[in-house]
This record gives structure tokens, sequence and C-alpha cells, in this order.
């Protein structure tokens, strides 16, 4: 007999764009098993995971990757990406958006007084009333074929019971089961995901508008933002994103538009 996650695997393969999805009780970090394991798939292809012993965050961070999680790596061909490289960086954006309202509809009938507005934090992290409820890490590969392609891996906190974790995580974490009360049926949360994330990376191949829906949960709009960037930390106030998907940061002296960077603490 089939459970859910095989289900839910077996209805994602059969809208045609998935060629090929796993699902395993633990592995070391779902970006690591789908780099260890490129040159064997079809691609687009999505490995998902119960459990991460070393999961992977973005600068050098760990994931704290307990059951409860939901914790996956897409793995896009570059055959889905933008001609033009300049719009590849929007990858990360549209990434966010997809997380961002799946998880907004998946709440809504569980609502327990109200879930406060999903936000996004630039680029691609998912906040809830202050905390964060999902992170997304993305890598490039290349098979042996030459091809490219892109490691979009995301967690996101959906049954995670912070009482064990950490204390620094338990104090900037939150999961939707802590927000609502409600426990949340993971094997739907990944099909709906999977089907938003496909529709974004078709909207991103295909140059769509995505700036307003994208500006419409900017976090730090208006804050006074610290952050770390390839050439030197900024700090100045944030006037939101432009629509190459740089951070726009306001100083004494000029506008800084930001195309990569760590947002170091905000207020
Ligand atoms: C971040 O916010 O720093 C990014 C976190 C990304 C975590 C996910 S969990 C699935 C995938 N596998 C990993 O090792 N990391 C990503």
């Amino acid at each position: 007999m089939k459970n859910d996650s095989e289900r839910a695997l077996e209805a994602l393969l059969s809208s045609g764009w998935l060629q090929a999805a796993y699902w395993s009780p633990e592995v070391d970090s779902t970006n690591s098993w789908a780099r260890r394991d490129l040159n064997q798939v079809a691609l687009p292809a999505l490995f998902v995971a119960d459990r991460q012993t070393a999961g992977r965050g973005r600068s050098q961070n760990q994931w704290w990757s307990p059951a409860g999680c939901l914790m996956l790596t897409l793995v896009v061909p570059a055959s889905e990406a933008p001609l033009s490289p300049e719009q590849q960086p929007l990858l990360a954006l549209q990434v966010g958006i997809a997380v961002a309202e799946t998880v907004e509809h998946i709440v809504e009938p569980n609502l327990r007084g109200g879930l406060a507005h999903v936000q996004l934090k630039w680029p691609n992290d998912v906040y809830c009333a202050g905390k964060k409820l999902s992170g997304v890490l993305i890598e490039t590969a290349r098979k042996s074929s030459g091809d490219g392609a892109w490691l979009v891996g995301i967690g996101v906190n959906l049954n995670v019971d912070f009482a064990l974790a950490p204390s620094d995580v338990r104090a900037k974490a939150t999961s939707l089961l802590e927000q609502t009360g409600a426990e949340i049926d993971q094997p739907s949360a990944l099909v709906e995901l999977i089907e938003n994330l496909q529709s974004q990376i078709e909207s991103w191949r295909d140059d769509l508008p995505w700036l307003d829906r994208w500006s419409d949960r900017c976090m730090l709009a208006g804050k006074v933002v610290h952050l770390r960037t390839p050439s030197g930390e900024i700090v100045g106030r944030c006037e939101g994103v432009d629509s190459t998907g740089k951070l726009l940061v306001r100083d004494d002296l000029q506008l800084h538009e930001v195309l990569s960077g760590e947002i170091l603490k905000w207020h």
C-alpha cells in the first residue's frame, strides 16, 4: 500500500513537468543529495527528506532540520531559465513569492484568530509575526554533459515544535503549527508548493510581471537595515527592491543598489 508521501510524488509526476521525484526519511542535506545524483536524474527533479543531519543555510549557516520541517531541493535545468543573464538572479525572488503565497494559502482554513501577514525578507526568507518560517538556499551545478542547473533548496517550518531547538533558533524562528495551532498535512503542502514553484519558474523564464507581488510583502521597506555586501557594510533605510531584484538602501550619501549581501539586522 502506498503512503501519503508516495501518493504526493505520484501526483506531481503525473502532471508531466517534474521528471523525477524522491523522498527519503533522512539525508545529510537535500541540496547535497541532489548534487551527488545530478548526472543520474532527468530534470526538473525533486528531492524531499523528512530529516537532514547536515542541513545548510545561506552564508555558511546551518539549517535546523527536525521532523515537521518540509525540506526539499528542486533541480531546475538551464532550459527552464530566461535567456538573458541579467534576469537569472531573479529566480531567488520568484521562489520567495511561490513559498510565501503557498504558506498563506495553506493556513487560511486553519486560522486561529488570523495569521499575521506573510512577509518576504530580501531576497527570499519568509517571515510571519516577525519570525522566520522558511529559508531558501539556491546553488548552481553542472552535469557532466556541460548542462547547467539550479539547486533550489527550501525549508518550510510546517509542524516544527521549537521546544527542543537551540536557543538562537527558538528566538528567531516560528512554524505554521506555532502560528495557527493546527497540524499541516505535509504531502499536500508539498504538492501545492511545487505547483506554485512551477508557475513562478515559468514566469521567470517568460519575464512576466512579479515586482508588485514581491513588494506587497517586503518586510524591510522603510526600515533601517545593516547589511554586509561583497564591497563592504552598508547601513541605511530600505526603499524596497527594483525590477532587477536589487535591494535599494539609501544612506546619507547615496542610494545603494545591492545585488547580493547578507542582512545583519534591521529596525
Ligand atoms: C537559509 O535561510 O539560510 C536557507 C535555508 C535553506 C534550508 C533548506 S532545507 C532543504 C535544503 N537543503 C539544505 O541543506 N538546505 C536547504
